[in-house]
Protein backbone atom coordinates (compact mmCIF):
# COMPACT_ATOMS: atom_id res chain seq x y z
CA UNK A 1 0.00 0.00 0.00
CA UNK A 2 0.98 3.63 -0.10
CA UNK A 3 2.04 5.15 2.98
CA UNK A 4 2.60 8.99 3.25
CA UNK A 5 5.88 9.39 5.56
CA UNK A 6 6.23 13.45 6.87
CA UNK A 7 9.77 13.08 8.22
CA UNK A 8 11.21 10.28 6.00
CA UNK A 9 14.71 11.93 5.11
CA UNK A 10 15.42 12.11 8.51
CA UNK A 11 17.78 9.62 10.80
CA UNK A 12 15.05 7.08 12.08
CA UNK A 13 12.45 8.18 8.78
CA UNK A 14 15.11 6.78 6.60
CA UNK A 15 15.29 3.44 7.75
CA UNK A 16 11.51 3.54 8.60
CA UNK A 17 11.50 4.37 4.54
CA UNK A 18 13.97 1.25 3.60
CA UNK A 19 11.50 -1.31 6.16
CA UNK A 20 8.68 -0.18 4.25
CA UNK A 21 9.82 -0.97 0.88
CA UNK A 22 11.34 -4.36 2.10
CA UNK A 23 7.75 -4.86 3.04
CA UNK A 24 5.99 -3.86 -0.47
CA UNK A 25 4.55 -0.71 0.61
CA UNK A 26 5.34 2.28 -1.44
CA UNK A 27 6.56 5.32 0.49
CA UNK A 28 5.02 8.83 -0.15
CA UNK A 29 7.31 11.67 1.23
CA UNK A 30 7.49 14.89 1.94
CA UNK A 31 10.88 16.47 1.22
CA UNK A 32 12.06 19.79 2.11
CA UNK A 33 13.89 21.80 -0.40
CA UNK A 34 17.42 21.02 -0.07
CA UNK A 35 17.16 17.79 1.41
CA UNK A 36 16.15 15.78 -1.83
CA UNK A 37 19.79 14.20 -1.35
CA UNK A 38 18.69 12.92 1.90
CA UNK A 39 15.96 10.36 0.37
CA UNK A 40 17.06 6.53 0.44
CA UNK A 41 16.07 4.09 -2.43
CA UNK A 42 14.69 7.30 -4.20
CA UNK A 43 13.24 5.20 -7.18
CA UNK A 44 11.36 3.02 -5.02
CA UNK A 45 9.71 6.71 -3.91
CA UNK A 46 7.26 8.66 -4.55
CA UNK A 47 8.42 12.19 -3.82
CA UNK A 48 6.80 15.21 -2.95
CA UNK A 49 8.10 18.37 -2.64
CA UNK A 50 7.17 20.71 0.74
CA UNK A 51 6.95 21.62 4.88
CA UNK A 52 4.72 20.81 7.01
CA UNK A 53 3.24 24.06 7.02
CA UNK A 54 2.09 24.26 3.61
CA UNK A 55 -1.21 22.36 2.98
CA UNK A 56 -0.97 21.90 -1.30
CA UNK A 57 1.64 19.83 -0.18
CA UNK A 58 0.56 18.29 2.68
CA UNK A 59 -2.66 17.57 0.43
CA UNK A 60 -0.68 16.41 -2.30
CA UNK A 61 1.86 13.74 -0.15
CA UNK A 62 -1.62 12.12 1.42
CA UNK A 63 -2.89 11.75 -1.94
CA UNK A 64 -3.70 7.95 -2.93
CA UNK A 65 -2.34 6.67 0.41
CA UNK A 66 -4.06 4.65 3.17
CA UNK A 67 -1.67 5.31 6.14
CA UNK A 68 0.49 8.25 6.91
CA UNK A 69 3.60 8.04 9.42
CA UNK A 70 4.38 11.44 11.33
CA UNK A 71 7.78 11.85 12.39
CA UNK A 72 9.56 15.00 12.49
CA UNK A 73 10.51 16.61 15.99
CA UNK A 74 13.40 18.53 17.34
CA UNK A 75 15.76 18.28 20.11
CA UNK A 76 15.97 21.98 20.21
CA UNK A 77 14.52 24.95 19.03
CA UNK A 78 15.31 28.65 17.56
CA UNK A 79 12.26 30.95 17.69
CA UNK A 80 13.96 34.18 15.72
CA UNK A 81 13.56 30.88 12.73
CA UNK A 82 10.23 29.61 13.57
CA UNK A 83 11.62 26.40 14.25
CA UNK A 84 9.60 25.49 17.60
CA UNK A 85 8.24 22.63 19.43
CA UNK A 86 5.67 23.99 18.80
CA UNK A 87 5.40 24.27 15.31
CA UNK A 88 6.80 21.47 14.57
CA UNK A 89 5.73 18.91 16.93
CA UNK A 90 1.87 19.97 17.22
CA UNK A 91 1.19 21.86 14.79
CA UNK A 92 3.10 20.09 11.63
CA UNK A 93 0.80 17.19 13.44
CA UNK A 94 -2.28 18.55 13.33
CA UNK A 95 -1.67 20.10 9.50
CA UNK A 96 -1.02 16.50 8.47
CA UNK A 97 -3.47 15.16 9.81
CA UNK A 98 -5.90 17.78 8.93
CA UNK A 99 -4.70 17.02 5.71
CA UNK A 100 -4.65 12.86 6.00
CA UNK A 101 -8.32 12.95 7.36
CA UNK A 102 -9.49 15.27 4.23
CA UNK A 103 -7.92 12.61 1.86
CA UNK A 104 -9.55 9.46 3.58
CA UNK A 105 -6.77 8.63 5.18
CA UNK A 106 -7.90 6.88 8.62
CA UNK A 107 -4.40 4.90 9.63
CA UNK A 108 -2.05 7.35 11.40
CA UNK A 109 1.02 6.44 13.31
CA UNK A 110 2.60 8.98 15.45
CA UNK A 111 6.48 9.33 16.58
CA UNK A 112 6.66 10.44 20.37
CA UNK A 113 9.39 9.99 22.53
CA UNK A 114 9.51 7.83 26.18
CA UNK A 115 8.18 10.11 28.88
CA UNK A 116 6.47 12.64 27.78
CA UNK A 117 3.59 12.60 30.48
CA UNK A 118 6.08 13.89 32.48
CA UNK A 119 5.39 16.92 30.67
CA UNK A 120 8.47 19.17 32.51
CA UNK A 121 9.56 20.30 29.20
CA UNK A 122 8.34 21.98 25.71
CA UNK A 123 9.87 18.95 24.24
CA UNK A 124 7.52 16.78 26.39
CA UNK A 125 4.47 18.85 25.97
CA UNK A 126 4.14 19.36 22.32
CA UNK A 127 4.17 15.49 21.86
CA UNK A 128 1.85 15.38 24.69
CA UNK A 129 -1.06 17.35 23.03
CA UNK A 130 -0.15 15.85 19.84
CA UNK A 131 -0.70 12.49 21.16
CA UNK A 132 -3.68 13.81 22.84
CA UNK A 133 -5.06 15.40 19.31
CA UNK A 134 -4.54 12.03 17.69
CA UNK A 135 -6.43 9.62 20.62
CA UNK A 136 -9.54 12.40 20.10
CA UNK A 137 -9.86 11.88 16.70
CA UNK A 138 -11.68 9.05 15.35
CA UNK A 139 -8.41 7.24 13.54
CA UNK A 140 -7.03 3.56 13.72
CA UNK A 141 -3.81 5.70 15.43
CA UNK A 142 -1.12 4.11 16.99
CA UNK A 143 1.75 6.09 18.84
CA UNK A 144 5.35 4.97 19.85
CA UNK A 145 7.77 6.57 22.61
CA UNK A 146 11.04 5.11 22.26
CA UNK A 147 13.98 5.72 24.13
CA UNK A 148 17.25 7.33 22.91
CA UNK A 149 17.82 5.62 19.32
CA UNK A 150 21.05 4.76 18.32
CA UNK A 151 22.54 3.57 14.98
CA UNK A 152 24.49 4.29 12.21
CA UNK A 153 23.32 7.67 11.45
CA UNK A 154 23.96 7.91 7.48
CA UNK A 155 25.52 10.92 7.92
CA UNK A 156 22.27 12.66 10.02
CA UNK A 157 22.10 13.43 13.56
CA UNK A 158 22.38 10.48 16.39
CA UNK A 159 22.94 10.54 19.88
CA UNK A 160 26.14 8.61 19.88
CA UNK A 161 28.11 10.17 17.19
CA UNK A 162 26.55 13.36 18.53
CA UNK A 163 28.19 12.91 22.23
CA UNK A 164 31.80 11.53 20.54
CA UNK A 165 31.48 14.69 18.45
CA UNK A 166 30.80 16.27 22.13
CA UNK A 167 32.13 14.91 24.78
CA UNK A 168 34.41 11.88 23.55
CA UNK A 169 36.43 13.30 20.90
CA UNK A 170 37.78 16.54 22.69
CA UNK A 171 40.76 16.13 24.71
CA UNK A 172 39.14 17.30 28.02
CA UNK A 173 37.43 14.89 30.06
CA UNK A 174 33.69 14.53 29.42
CA UNK A 175 31.30 15.95 32.02
CA UNK A 176 28.85 13.76 33.57
CA UNK A 177 25.91 15.22 35.86
CA UNK A 178 24.83 14.71 39.54
CA UNK A 179 21.62 15.97 41.21
CA UNK A 180 21.72 18.24 44.06
CA UNK A 181 24.90 17.85 45.53
CA UNK A 182 24.81 13.98 45.46
CA UNK A 183 28.49 13.79 43.44
CA UNK A 184 28.19 10.05 43.80
CA UNK A 185 25.09 9.76 41.85
CA UNK A 186 27.31 11.67 38.82
CA UNK A 187 26.13 9.98 35.46
CA UNK A 188 24.10 7.24 36.99
CA UNK A 189 20.80 8.21 34.95
CA UNK A 190 19.74 5.06 33.49
CA UNK A 191 18.39 4.31 29.83
CA UNK A 192 17.66 1.95 27.55
CA UNK A 193 18.91 2.69 24.17
CA UNK A 194 16.90 1.63 21.13
CA UNK A 195 18.29 0.52 17.77
CA UNK A 196 17.00 2.25 14.93
CA UNK A 197 16.27 -0.52 12.89
CA UNK A 198 13.93 -1.97 15.68
CA UNK A 199 11.96 1.02 15.75
CA UNK A 200 11.52 1.12 12.31
CA UNK A 201 10.62 -2.59 12.49
CA UNK A 202 7.79 -1.74 15.08
CA UNK A 203 6.55 1.21 12.94
CA UNK A 204 6.07 -0.75 9.71
CA UNK A 205 4.66 -4.01 11.34
CA UNK A 206 2.41 -1.59 12.76
CA UNK A 207 1.20 -0.43 9.76
CA UNK A 208 -1.24 -3.13 9.26
CA UNK A 209 -1.19 -4.80 12.83
CA UNK A 210 -4.55 -3.89 13.74
CA UNK A 211 -3.63 -5.02 17.45
CA UNK A 212 -1.50 -2.24 17.34
CA UNK A 213 -4.51 -0.05 16.62
CA UNK A 214 -5.29 3.14 19.50
CA UNK A 215 -2.41 1.88 21.58
CA UNK A 216 0.43 3.51 23.27
CA UNK A 217 3.85 1.40 22.86
CA UNK A 218 7.17 2.40 24.37
CA UNK A 219 10.08 1.45 22.46
CA UNK A 220 13.40 0.70 24.78
CA UNK A 221 16.20 -1.85 23.91
CA UNK A 222 17.00 -5.26 25.98
CA UNK A 223 20.02 -3.53 28.14
CA UNK A 224 19.69 -0.95 30.46
CA UNK A 225 22.78 1.35 30.94
CA UNK A 226 23.89 4.14 33.00
CA UNK A 227 24.48 7.30 31.47
CA UNK A 228 28.28 7.13 32.40
CA UNK A 229 28.95 3.60 31.40
CA UNK A 230 27.33 5.27 27.45
CA UNK A 231 29.98 7.73 27.01
CA UNK A 232 32.80 4.92 27.93
CA UNK A 233 30.69 2.54 25.58
CA UNK A 234 31.05 5.07 22.66
CA UNK A 235 35.03 6.44 23.73
CA UNK A 236 35.66 2.44 23.70
CA UNK A 237 33.79 1.59 20.38
CA UNK A 238 35.48 4.93 19.22
CA UNK A 239 38.95 3.74 19.80
CA UNK A 240 39.67 6.03 22.34
CA UNK A 241 39.45 4.22 25.71
CA UNK A 242 40.16 5.56 29.32
CA UNK A 243 38.52 8.46 29.02
CA UNK A 244 38.33 10.40 32.12
CA UNK A 245 34.68 11.88 33.42
CA UNK A 246 34.35 14.95 35.32
CA UNK A 247 31.35 15.33 37.99
CA UNK A 248 29.34 18.32 37.41
CA UNK A 249 26.08 19.28 39.45
CA UNK A 250 23.60 19.77 37.10
CA UNK A 251 21.70 22.44 38.49
CA UNK A 252 25.24 24.65 37.65
CA UNK A 253 25.05 23.22 33.99
CA UNK A 254 21.61 24.25 33.36
CA UNK A 255 22.06 27.38 34.70
CA UNK A 256 24.34 28.32 32.31
CA UNK A 257 23.11 26.40 29.60
CA UNK A 258 19.95 29.14 30.10
CA UNK A 259 21.77 31.54 29.38
CA UNK A 260 23.82 30.49 26.48
CA UNK A 261 21.41 28.03 24.56
CA UNK A 262 20.20 30.96 22.05
CA UNK A 263 23.53 30.26 20.95
CA UNK A 264 24.08 27.47 17.83
CA UNK A 265 27.11 26.71 19.00
CA UNK A 266 26.26 25.85 22.84
CA UNK A 267 26.48 22.53 22.75
CA UNK A 268 22.90 21.94 24.99
CA UNK A 269 19.68 23.75 26.34
CA UNK A 270 18.60 23.90 29.49
CA UNK A 271 15.78 22.08 28.93
CA UNK A 272 17.91 18.58 27.34
CA UNK A 273 20.21 18.58 31.00
CA UNK A 274 16.58 18.42 32.74
CA UNK A 275 15.42 15.49 30.35
CA UNK A 276 18.51 13.42 31.16
CA UNK A 277 18.85 14.17 34.55
CA UNK A 278 14.73 12.03 34.57
CA UNK A 279 16.75 8.86 32.60
CA UNK A 280 14.82 6.88 30.01
CA UNK A 281 13.93 3.66 30.31
CA UNK A 282 11.10 2.65 28.43
CA UNK A 283 9.53 -0.87 28.31
CA UNK A 284 11.04 -3.59 25.48
CA UNK A 285 9.16 -6.53 26.14
CA UNK A 286 5.98 -5.15 24.01
CA UNK A 287 7.54 -4.57 20.72
CA UNK A 288 9.19 -7.52 21.02
CA UNK A 289 6.30 -9.65 22.03
CA UNK A 290 3.99 -7.90 19.59
CA UNK A 291 5.80 -7.83 16.68
CA UNK A 292 8.39 -10.47 17.57
CA UNK A 293 11.14 -7.87 17.01
CA UNK A 294 14.91 -9.43 17.94
CA UNK A 295 16.24 -6.16 19.97
CA UNK A 296 19.77 -4.84 19.51
CA UNK A 297 21.49 -4.81 22.34
CA UNK A 298 23.50 -1.29 23.06
CA UNK A 299 27.32 -2.47 22.98
CA UNK A 300 30.49 -1.62 21.76
CA UNK A 301 30.21 -4.55 19.02
CA UNK A 302 27.05 -2.54 17.54
CA UNK A 303 28.73 1.30 17.56
CA UNK A 304 31.01 0.02 14.63
CA UNK A 305 30.10 3.07 12.57
CA UNK A 306 31.65 5.33 14.90
CA UNK A 307 35.19 3.99 13.97
CA UNK A 308 34.40 5.40 10.54
CA UNK A 309 34.72 9.43 10.64
CA UNK A 310 33.35 9.99 7.30
CA UNK A 311 29.60 8.88 9.07
CA UNK A 312 30.07 11.18 12.52
CA UNK A 313 28.26 14.12 12.15
CA UNK A 314 29.16 17.71 13.15
CA UNK A 315 26.56 19.78 14.65
N1 LIG B 1 16.74 10.12 17.60
C1 LIG B 1 16.36 9.82 18.84
O1 LIG B 1 17.16 9.41 19.70
C2 LIG B 1 14.90 9.95 19.21
C3 LIG B 1 14.46 9.46 20.45
C4 LIG B 1 13.11 9.58 20.78
C5 LIG B 1 12.23 10.17 19.88
N2 LIG B 1 12.69 10.63 18.69
C6 LIG B 1 11.76 11.27 17.76
O2 LIG B 1 11.86 10.62 16.51
C7 LIG B 1 11.56 11.56 15.47
C8 LIG B 1 12.59 11.47 14.37
O3 LIG B 1 13.86 11.71 14.96
P1 LIG B 1 15.17 11.71 14.06
O4 LIG B 1 16.28 11.45 14.99
O5 LIG B 1 14.98 10.87 12.86
O6 LIG B 1 15.22 13.26 13.63
P2 LIG B 1 15.84 13.91 12.30
O7 LIG B 1 16.93 13.07 11.75
O8 LIG B 1 16.14 15.33 12.66
O9 LIG B 1 14.63 13.88 11.26
C9 LIG B 1 13.56 14.78 11.36
C10 LIG B 1 12.75 14.69 10.09
O10 LIG B 1 11.67 15.65 10.16
C11 LIG B 1 11.79 16.53 9.03
N3 LIG B 1 11.35 17.88 9.36
C12 LIG B 1 11.80 18.67 10.36
N4 LIG B 1 11.20 19.87 10.30
C13 LIG B 1 10.36 19.81 9.23
C14 LIG B 1 9.47 20.74 8.62
N5 LIG B 1 9.33 21.98 9.11
N6 LIG B 1 8.76 20.35 7.51
C15 LIG B 1 8.93 19.10 7.00
N7 LIG B 1 9.77 18.19 7.53
C16 LIG B 1 10.46 18.55 8.63
C17 LIG B 1 13.26 16.52 8.67
O11 LIG B 1 13.41 16.98 7.34
P3 LIG B 1 14.85 17.44 6.77
O12 LIG B 1 15.56 16.17 6.38
O13 LIG B 1 14.49 18.31 5.63
O14 LIG B 1 15.55 18.18 7.87
C18 LIG B 1 13.56 15.04 8.84
O15 LIG B 1 13.06 14.31 7.76
C19 LIG B 1 11.44 12.92 16.16
O16 LIG B 1 10.09 13.22 16.38
C20 LIG B 1 12.12 12.71 17.49
O17 LIG B 1 11.62 13.56 18.51
C21 LIG B 1 14.00 10.52 18.33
Amino acid sequence: MKVSVIGGTGFVGSYIVDRLIAAEHTPRLLVRQGSEGKVVQRDACEIVPGDIDDSDALKEVMSGARAMIYLPGILREFPSRGITFEAIQYQGFSNALEAARDSGIGRIILMSANGVDAGATSYQRTKHHAEELLAESDCQWTVFRPSVIFGDPRGRMEFCTQLKHQLVDPPIPAAVFFPGLNVLAAGKQEMNPVHVDNVAQAFVASVDTPASYGRIFELGGPNRVYWKDIIRTIAWASGRDGKWLLPAPAWGVRSVAKVFQRFDWFPLTADQVTLLMQGNIANASEIAGMFKIDLTPFDSKHLDYLKDPGRAIHG
